[in-house]
């Protein structure tokens, strides 16, 4: 089947409580391991890719690799542009292909975010294109300075009706406690549920997204560790908070840094191994492998999308 917009999913996901995991992707590599994770799943998916990720694969090889996958697999991919930083990326990302995107005027103030998004979502429509778009700041560890800063950068339940109202956007990306990268939580990993069934409350019908949402694997970071890399203390979301957001109301999940660190432990390993070992094929193999096996346990254990497609 061809590429597809996250519409018809979206509606599966609200009525029947599971979530669709959104991936980034970079090459081919990675392309190939989350799609062949879904195909065997039977689960519907969805792929993206941020402005830098298109900078350093370029648009056109990226649709075509993922138009490639839909030749071997029947099951739903949405084509999605994540954190599109203004109406021209946007428009861009349209243009070529792409059935969903995501602009990002959480940076904004709630007034410029909602004229945007507008915009994003006035073009989008006019080709059939679906518009996520964030309202709310996402947290990074060092922004735990305070709880009243923090309540601060929540989404507010009453402005995301307003903006979801306002703006015609198709789903909402809200920010309740996660962050971006591997570095999520000092202390214990805690989201707020209880905002999220505000929200829910206030815009039942608009499918809500969650950014930020990797585990943070322990095994791989101490796979990573293990064969030389540096990364501690590293911290993400639970597979238990994140199945509960499923079961909650969040329709979809991104996840980046797990698959960064599924390839790099794998790559590590060959090379730490086997140092005369300088055929690409030999640790990207594995790193493949790594990717399916990671994107196959979120969506059968998880994330509850297998067979949903
Ligand atoms: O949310 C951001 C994603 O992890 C993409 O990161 O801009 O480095 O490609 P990137
Ligand atoms: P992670 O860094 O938690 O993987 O989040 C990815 C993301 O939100 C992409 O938009
Ligand atoms: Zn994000």
């Amino acid at each position: 089947m061809p590429l597809v917009t996250t519409k018809e999913m979206f509606e599966k996901s609200m009525k029947e409580h599971f979530a669709i995991g959104a991936f980034n992707v970079n090459n081919m590599e990675i392309i190939q391991g989350i799609t062949d994770a879904a195909a065997s799943q039977n689960s519907p998916v969805i792929l993206q890719a941020s402005s830098s990720a298109i900078k350093y694969a370029r648009v056109g090889y990226l649709r075509k690799m993922v138009e490639a996958s839909l030749e071997e697999h029947d099951i739903p991919v949405a084509l999605h542009l994540d954190h599109g930083p203004d109406f021209e990326t946007c428009k861009m990302c349209i243009d070529n292909g792409f059935t969903s995107v995501m602009i990002d005027g959480s940076k904004y103030d709630f007034e410029e975010n909602i004229r945007l998004t507008k915009q994003v979502v006035d073009y989008a429509h006019s080709k059939g294109v679906v518009v996520e778009a964030e309202l709310g700041k996402l947290a990074g560890i060092e922004d735990d300075v305070n709880v009243a800063a923090n309540d601060a950068m929540y989404t507010d339940p009453d402005q995301a009706k307003e903006f979801v109202e306002r703006t015609g956007c198709d789903s909402l990306a809200i920010a309740i406690g996660t962050s971006h990268g591997a570095y999520k939580f000092k202390g214990e990993a805690k989201l707020r549920f209880d905002i999220l069934a505000k929200v829910k409350e206030k815009i039942p019908n608009t499918p809500i997204v969650l950014h930020g949402a990797s585990t943070v694997i322990p095994e791989l970071v101490e796979m990573c560790n293990k064969y030389g890399g540096q990364i501690p203390g590293a911290k993400g979301v639970p597979d238990e908070i994140l199945h509960e957001a499923s079961l909650s109301g969040v329709s979809k999940i991104n996840v980046d840094t797990d698959l960064r660190l599924a390839m790099t432990a794998e790559i590590r390993k060959v090379f730490a191994e086997d140092p005369s070992a300088f055929d690409p094929r030999k640790y990207l193999t594995p790193a493949r492998a790594q990717i399916q096996a990671t994107v196959e346990h979120k969506i059968r254990d998880v994330f509850g999308s297998s067979n949903k497609a």
